[in-house]
């Protein structure tokens, strides 16, 4: 039997996630906020029309991105029948109203495109590829599957994933990777690797039989760092956008300013050196098959023309009075998506950058505006840092854009 056959026969056997109670109303996944994919997107309609959730399991994942998009049209696949056929049960008793269409269907099959059609906008891949032997040709179905300017999310195990150390040193204590056997002497045993490690409240050890059997046994568990999956990606025609671990890890270079130090990487670039620094248990990635333009941060006459916007990750707050005459303006950004609230008192013509950031005037027209230019290379370096924090995405000129005069 080959490594896809022994998956599919794990997920045949338990399908995840195990159906209990509540589980289709607060799923156990997290698809990382929508208001980050959108930023990294930057997706030209406010939501998607057409949905593809590949890999769906039992369901929860497609009924959840049901009730975030109401209106779309959703398409859910996997290659367990067994694990559709309880999805098409839990959508007869719980959501029978707006069908999700679930498929039995093998996301690195050669007819995948043709079975599941192109034209989606959205497609979430969670939990998934690390137990697809050929995910190069699974990737190359699903950037077929999406339309030009439409986004991939991709669920990944990094580099850092508990399974990468424990699958080294389970058949030390007699345990066949490939044959999962749930039991006491297991269950006392991945408790001893949870505290070992100084997990909390047996964070492995408590785990359901289905999450065990694929994440931790079985024959093919993916972890890699970062750029190893963007490698992957790219030969599938793929760009990678973000790594959502990426703004928690870099949060700390904004209290001293040290974050313009990483000038003038692209984002992707500083996710991939702070995976590497860092490494991530789970991936939560954004692709696209157009590549991301990126400011040119060393060629300031450039960059003025490009426009800057702020983006839906912050709500942000200005200074309501004239700030007093000896201290700089506060400004406030606070994200409940990345638990994050951002104080900076910034210069007044920083101030104006950011109010009039609605990616319609370009950095030079808002300039133009200004009593006085700041020095070019301060003004490059904190709009750098306001790029790497998603405060501010830069939008490059273009003719059709009708810019709009100040
Ligand atoms: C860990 S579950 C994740 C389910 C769901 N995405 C979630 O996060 O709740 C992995 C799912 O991927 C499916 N799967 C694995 N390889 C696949 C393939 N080549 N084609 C389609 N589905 C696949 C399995 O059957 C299983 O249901």
């Amino acid at each position: 039997m080959d490594v896809a056959d022994q998956i599919r026969q794990i997920y045949e056997r338990l399908p995840y996630p195990r159906l209990e109670g509540s589980s289709m109303r607060t799923p156990r996944w997290q698809l990382a906020p929508m208001d980050w994919i959108t930023t990294m997107w930057q997706p030209a309609k406010p939501a998607p029309s057409r949905v593809l959730v590949a890999g769906c399991g039992t369901g929860a994942e497609a009924f959840a991105l049901r009730r975030k998009f109401p209106n779309a049209d959703i398409m859910a696949v996997d290659f367990s029948r067994h694990s559709i056929d309880l999805a098409l049960a839990s959508q007869r008793r719980l959501e029978p109203a707006r069908k999700i269409r679930f498929v039995v269907g093998d996301l690195a099959g050669r007819h995948f495109a043709k079975k599941i059609g192109c034209g989606f906008d959205f497609i979430t891949c969670h939990g998934v590829l690390s137990y697809i032997p050929n995910s190069a040709r699974a990737l190359a179905n699903l950037a077929r599957s999406l339309t030009p300017d439409g986004a991939l999310y991709l669920g990944v195990n990094g580099a850092a994933h508990f399974s990468v150390a424990w699958r080294r040193v389970l058949p030390n204590f007699g345990y066949n990777l490939h044959r999962f056997e749930d039991g006491i002497r297991l269950r006392r045993l991945l408790a001893l690797f949870d505290a070992l490690v100084g997990h909390r409240k047996r964070f492995i050890a408590k785990q359901d039989a289905a999450f065990l059997a694929g994440d931790l046994f079985g024959a093919l568990n993916r972890a890699l760092p970062l750029a190893n999956w963007n490698r992957i990606a790219r030969r599938s025609g793929l760009h990678c956008r973000g790594n959502f671990a990426a703004l928690s890890v870099l949060r700390p270079a904004l209290n001293d300013n040290s974050c313009a130090l990483l000038m003038p990487r692209t984002r992707v670039e500083v996710a991939e050196l702070l995976d590497r620094l860092c490494p991530t248990y789970f991936l939560r990635l954004v692709y696209t098959r157009t590549a991301p333009s990126n400011p040119p941060w060393h060629k300031a006459g450039e960059l003025m023309d490009w426009l800057p916007q702020l983006t839906p990750l912050y709500v942000h707050r200005w200074p309501k009075r004239k700030t007093a005459s000896n201290q700089l303006p506060r400004v406030e950004f606070r994200s409940g998506s990345i638990n994050t609230l951002v104080e900076m008192r910034v210069p007044g013509w920083e101030l104006e950058i950011l109010r009039r950031s609605n990616g319609k005037h370009s950095l030079r027209q808002i300039l133009d505006t200004l009593p006085a230019r700041p020095p070019g290379k301060i003004l490059r370096s904190q709009l750098y840092v306001l790029h790497q924090f998603a405060v501010l995405n830069l939008l490059p000129p273009r003719p059709d854009r009708g810019i709009v005069p100040c």
